[in-house]
């Protein structure tokens, strides 16, 4: 089950936090697990639950901010090697090849702070 988030205008972290090549995750529950993860993909920021289509709610890191490939060009769950376009959150390889990640509207301030949106 995936964990409701809390309502928009929520502060996620600021974006400068979030460099090329890495993932940060925010919004931690009363678990300590992140909801969201962000990810820089060129100059675009994305924001995904952190939740694996393969098994409905499982945590993606091994780590925290852990969510990429040791490349750093996909997204990765860690628990069974799903990877994932940064973009567009499709499984492109792994046990749930086809599927997509669940997206999370961001919206970035101009203090350089991010919202849910
Ligand atoms: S739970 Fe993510 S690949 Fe299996």
């Amino acid at each position: 089950m995936v964990t409701p988030l809390p309502p928009a205008g929520t502060p996620l972290c600021r974006a400068d936090e979030v460099r090329s090549g890495q993932a940060r995750g925010c919004l931690p529950d009363e678990d300590g697990q992140d909801r969201v993860f962000i990810v820089r993909h060129g100059e675009v920021l994305h924001a995904w639950r952190n939740a694996c289509p393969h098994i409905p709610g499982a945590p993606m890191a091994w780590k925290r901010h852990a969510y990429l490939s040791p490349e750093g060009t996909q997204v990765m769950c860690h628990a069974h090697g799903a990877r994932f376009e940064p973009d567009t959150g499709l499984c492109v390889h792994g046990p749930c090849l086809g599927r997509h990640l669940l997206p999370v509207p961001l919206r970035q301030e101009a203090d350089g702070w991010l919202r849910l949106a």
